[in-house]
């Protein structure tokens, strides 16, 4: 199991306080904290001469190396079967909405598509404005309000030939229900559909295995792990190669070039290197990068179950309290360490805004989670409070907040 103590001493972000108190960084799932390596592999890239791709010239055949360095980074992270099949791009969001267009270019009217309610918006608006365009009939798959889990029982129900894509998450940002995906896309591809995984919330917590999932598309941004602010998606070779991109003229017509439109910031593309070697370093020194990723993440999983049990109990102590989401000791492995919690008549903003003035920083509100938001009908009445713990966040962190949670509970 990891040491957080030793970890954080890494991140220059987790020393602040505010007002005399260490701040407390649980907003991992709105944003994570850089290690010293990832801001140094930033700075570094600037420092030594920033520059584009394909030059003559030394600073562009090192940025050449830093995008080549990046994509071998993150294929090995989600364990791709080869570099072409990651795609940068400005953030999940962006990339979804434009590889929406191109996938959508084979729709026909009536055909259909499925979306769930317990996605970030990212994975629901580009599908329903594509499927709009496209005059294509969208399915809603539900979950279970009592536990936030998903109705994939349901599924194939909503599945029919006609069926074109399904988009999913990996793991919501709302109240952290993590979806059995190897299962959608076995029932998804059964009628020959794709599947689109928005990994986004996932990602810091647990390894990815694309090959495993076999899934066709699978979307994160490295800023949840620790990163930089830029998207990857991971698409199979084949798709990537066979659909139609929206670029100019100029750009390769071979994947992944041909997806990835004007200029990376080759200076976050430094920084994905760097947060993918300190997940694996996490993982011990033997073995390949690969081998070193699946290890270091399966203890952050294990420290981060720990944590979700110290937090379950000591919630179910506080009056007045209520988590959304699976509450089942036996069942963490369902689920990441986010929780989203109300206390009875004090609104979402003031919790946040009291923990916040503590320095115990939470988000409020619906996170984008619209439509879980609606469904659990809290969207009007101020969402609800995210507490998002991440590998470096202790015990001693966790008592802290749980103590304040109580004193505003009760005042
Ligand atoms: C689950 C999930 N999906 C998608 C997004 C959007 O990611 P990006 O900011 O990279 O567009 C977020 C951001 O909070 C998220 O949590």
């Amino acid at each position: 199991m990891i040491d957080p103590h030793a970890l954080r001493e890494q991140f220059p972000a987790l020393q602040r306080s505010v007002d005399g108190h260490p701040a407390i960084f649980l907003d991992g799932p709105g944003g994570t904290q850089s290690p010293q390596s990832v801001i140094d592999a930033m700075t570094s890239y600037l420092k030594h001469g920033s520059s584009n791709l394909g030059g003559h010239f030394l600073t562009s055949r090192e940025t050449n190396q830093a995008t080549a360095d990046a994509r071998s980074a993150m294929m090995d992270l989600l364990n791709a079967r080869r570099p072409e099949e990651i795609v940068f791009g400005q953030n999940m969001t962006s990339l979804t909405f434009s590889i929406s267009r191109a996938i959508a270019r084979e729709w026909q009217p009536g055909d259909e598509i499925v979306v769930t309610r317990i996605d970030h918006d990212a994975n629901i608006s580009p599908w329903l404005r594509t499927a709009e365009d496209r005059g294509v009939t969208v399915r809603w798959l539900d979950f279970r309000p009592e536990d936030c889990t998903l109705a994939l029982d349901t599924l194939p129900r909503l599945l029919t030939t006609k069926t074109r894509l399904v988009a999913v998450n990996y793991a919501s940002n709302a109240v952290g229900t993590i979806t059995d995906v190897r299962r959608v896309a076995e029932m998804a591809h059964s009628v020959g559909a794709l599947v689109y995984v928005d990994a986004v919330h996932f990602a810091p917590h647990a390894a990815v295995d694309v090959q495993a999932l076999d899934c066709d598309f699978l979307a994160c941004s490295v800023y949840k792990f620790f990163g930089p602010h830029t998207g990857v998606l991971y698409g199979k070779y084949e798709l990537l190669d066979k659909l139609t991109a929206y670029k100019v003229r100029p750009a390769s017509d071979e994947p992944p070039g041909k997806w990835e439109t004007g200029t990376q910031s080759f200076e976050s593309l430094s920084g994905i290197t760097a947060a993918v070697e300190y997940l694996a370093a996490i993982g011990g020194e033997e073995g390949n990068r690969r081998s070193r990723l699946v290890k270091g993440m399966a203890a952050i999983k294990e420290y981060e179950a720990t944590l979700s049990e110290r937090f379950l109990r000591a919630a179910a102590t506080i009056p007045g309290l209520k988590v959304y989401g699976i509450t089942d000791i036996e069942a963490l492995d369902q689920r990441t360490p986010t929780f989203a919690i109300r206390l009875e008549g004090i609104s979402p903003e003031e919790t946040a805004s009291r923990l916040g003035e503590r320095g115990i920083f939470v988000w409020d509100g619906h996170y984008y989670a619209v439509a879980v938001m609606e469904r659990l009908g809290v969207l009007e009445s101020g969402g609800l409070v995210r507490i998002g713990f991440t590998h470096y966040n202790t015990f001693e962190e966790l008592d802290r907040l749980i103590e304040t949670l109580r004193e505003i509970a009760t005042i």
